[in-house]
């Protein structure tokens, strides 16, 4: 399954089953030492969960031993690694492509190369990398894999941007340029417009001349929110309570009835989506945040014709897409170095694991993403 999907999972240094001590969360554990004659990697740190569960009670900080660096292979010191929601669904089990338990979390980086294997050409030590496609275990301090893992990409780019430029503004890019064709004055609607994805999406729209119309969740400090993204391109942003209208369009002023929606929340938050949708949009969902089902109204697909699509940035990058990914990575990544894309992060240091991860898992209200510096 993992081979079908491209996905290359690093080599773990030892056999987490048979080493680990049992200890309670953010104990750090020590296992045996590698012996080897051969060249070895510096032995690391690591997030690991030995079973599925909720992460804040099956993750541990871990010790790993060295491990051996073979011809082909490359040892990468890791910088930063975001925690994506994606990241907690594996831990707890609930995403359809995850490692087997024991093992590390985390599934994109960035890092510096600290050694490389005899045979390997492409890079040096102090290059900065990314696992491109994504890999799995990017949550610990020393990484050793495969030389054709590894992307090269500037050093000028901020770690954290570098760290988090595949999963969430790739498929950003991607959905706005696969979905459906969008000329510049066409409108797009999306909710979770605060997520990494729907920061990127107003910025990449903005740019295209797409108008788009944000939905988000009510909070305190809902003005702020607002302003924020409207600074970075949003036309209209709205809460949830703020569409509680018979007809949302008479919001929308010029901007005209969107083609296209983006739907990552479900429940009430998708069905309004739905109802800016003009005749024959679309409404393409690729996250589920509020747990709840998307229902669709009779009248949706008769009257207005509507589509419903999904859309996987695992599944895309399956498809032998390797090559095409690496080179929209780069443009994300001197977008960044225009300053023309921008998102909201917390770097947190690794030794505050628990507390960023206990952001991103939602206990300390809404948070920025949350982003590990080792
Ligand atoms: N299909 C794919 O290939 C793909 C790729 C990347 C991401 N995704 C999905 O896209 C979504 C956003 O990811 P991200 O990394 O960009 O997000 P993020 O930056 O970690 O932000 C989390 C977002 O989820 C919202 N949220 C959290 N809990 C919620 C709840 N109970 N109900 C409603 N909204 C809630 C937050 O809203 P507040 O600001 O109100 O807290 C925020 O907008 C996730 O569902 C993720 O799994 C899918």
């Amino acid at each position: 399954m993992l081979r079908h999907l491209g996905v290359h999972a690093p080599r773990l240094a030892f056999n987490f089953k048979s080493s680990l001590i049992h200890g309670g969360r953010g104990k750090t554990l020590t296992t045996r030492a590698f012996s080897s004659s051969a060249a070895v990697s510096p032995p690391s740190k690591a997030i690991v969960y030995e079973a599925h569960g909720e992460p804040d009670t099956v993750t541990k900080l871990v010790e790993v031993p060295a491990v051996e660096v073979k011809e082909k292979d490359v040892c990468v010191k890791m910088l930063a690694a975001p925690i994506n929601p994606s990241d907690i669904n594996r831990i707890q089990g609930v995403y359809p492509v995850r490692p087997e338990p024991p093992a590390v979390g985390g599934y994109e980086g960035v890092g510096e190369v600290h050694s490389v294997g005899s045979s390997v050409t492409s890079l040096s030590p102090g290059d900065w990398v990314i696992p491109s496609p994504p890999s799995f275990g990017t949550w610990q301090t020393y990484i050793v894999n495969d030389e054709k893992v590894w992307h090269k990409i500037e050093k000028g780019v901020p770690m954290e941007y570098a760290a988090t430029i595949t999963v969430n503004p790739l498929t950003a890019l991607l959905m706005l340029e696969h979905c459906v064709t969008l000329n510049s004055g066409d409108a797009i609607v999306q909710n979770g417009a605060t997520s990494m994805v729907g920061q990127c999406v107003i910025q990449i729209a903005k740019s295209r001349g797409i108008h788009n119309i944000n939905i988000i969740r009510d909070r305190p400090g809902v003005d702020e929110v607002k302003e924020r993204l409207k600074n970075l391109g949003a036309d209209e942003v709205f809460t949830e309570s703020e569409l509680e209208v018979k007809n949302v369009k008479s919001l929308l002023g010029g901007i005209p009835e969107p083609v296209l929606g983006f739907n990552c929340v479900g429940g009430n938050a998708a069905s309004l989506v739905l109802k800016f949708l003009r005749q024959g949009g679309t409404m393409v969902t690729y996250g589920g945040m509020s747990k709840k089902p998307v229902s669709v109204s009779t009248s949706s697909f008769i009257f207005k014709d509507i589509s419903l699509r999904g859309f996987w940035l695992q599944k895309w990058l399956s498809t032998d897409k390797a090559e095409e990914s690496r080179g929209m990575i780069d443009r994300l990544l001197s977008l960044v170095q225009e300053g023309k894309l921008k998102y909201k992060m917390d770097l947190a240091p690794f030794e505050d694991f628990n507390t960023a991860l206990d952001k991103a898992l939602g206990k300390l209200g809404s948070q920025p993403k949350q982003v590990i510096k080792f």
